[in-house]
């Protein structure tokens, strides 16, 4: 039997960073994002910085009145974040760690020693009919936090299980799957829904999308990346064919 399908969330973060590195209007984001709907993304994802470095205000405005799939509009837990996810009511907001010193963002959010201050958040957010995911590195406390303070879904980090297999190094590389298969069924008995990303490529999707438990895959600059070479259509079909295909029964 096949397992439930994984929806594909398309960051267009970096359409925004090509656009910001001479200014003015292009390239568009948010013709990005409807490409990337067109071409089968199941979601759009979108993360506004508090330096806006790439997504700017505008664009989140624009791609909540525009799409027509969820918009998962990622952010830090700040106040000025808060009142801009509370003032666009996204489909999903995900809570990120942000140091502004960072080229990206560099591990999950430390939920436990964060909890008192990301309550508020939560409950705020989730109020306001936002579905709140907690991006999280793949361990069994911080599922454990993430399910006590009310969150609705974790997305677990795979940037480090990427890096090992950048590296060579299959038996870190393994490891560390195993890391993120553990905290995928953690999660899932505490009845949370589980999502992954950070990194992902044609080459490293496929286990990750594997896991059973998986529900929904974000990933951004491998694509965007791509897209410099095929095309973001045929990049973000290929993605969604090899995530598809992950979870086809005979694919173990
Ligand atoms: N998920 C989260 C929570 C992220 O912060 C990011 C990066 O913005 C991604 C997924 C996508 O990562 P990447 O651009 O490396 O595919």
């Amino acid at each position: 039997m096949s397992l439930p399908p994984v929806r594909l969330g398309v960051n267009i973060d970096h359409v925004a960073t090509i656009r910001n590195a001479r200014g003015g209007a292009l390239p568009d984001p948010v013709r990005a994002a409807k490409l990337a709907e067109q071409a089968g993304a199941d979601g759009i994802t979108a993360h506004l910085r508090e330096d806006r470095r790439h997504i700017g205000d505008a664009d989140i405005a624009r791609l909540v009145a525009e799409l027509d799939k969820p918009l998962n509009f990622e952010m830090a837990a700040t106040d000025e974040m808060l009142a801009i996810a509370l003032r666009h009511k996204p489909h999903a907001v995900c809570l990120v760690p942000e140091k502004r010193e960072e080229r990206t963002t560099e591990g999950g959010l430390d939920v436990a020693a964060h909890h008192r201050s990301l309550r508020p958040f939560i409950e705020k957010l989730a109020a306001n009919g936002s579905r709140v995911s907690l991006f999280i590195e793949p361990d069994p406390v911080q599922v454990a936090v993430a399910e006590a303070l009310g969150a609705a879904v974790v997305e677990l980090h795979t940037g480090t299980y990427v890096e090992h297999v950048f590296a060579k190094n299959e038996a870190a590389a393994s490891a560390e799957l195993d890391r993120l298969r553990a905290a995928a069924r953690e999660g899932a008995e505490r009845g949370l829904e589980i999502h992954a990303g950070h990194g992902l490529t044609y080459d490293t999707v496929s286990p990750v999308a594997a896991i059973p438990e998986v529900r929904e895959l974000n990933i951004g600059h491998f694509l965007i990346g791509e897209a410099i070479f095929t095309g973001l259509g045929p990049a973000v079909e290929r993605m969604a064919g090899l995530i598809a295909k992950a979870r086809e029964a005979d694919a173990a």
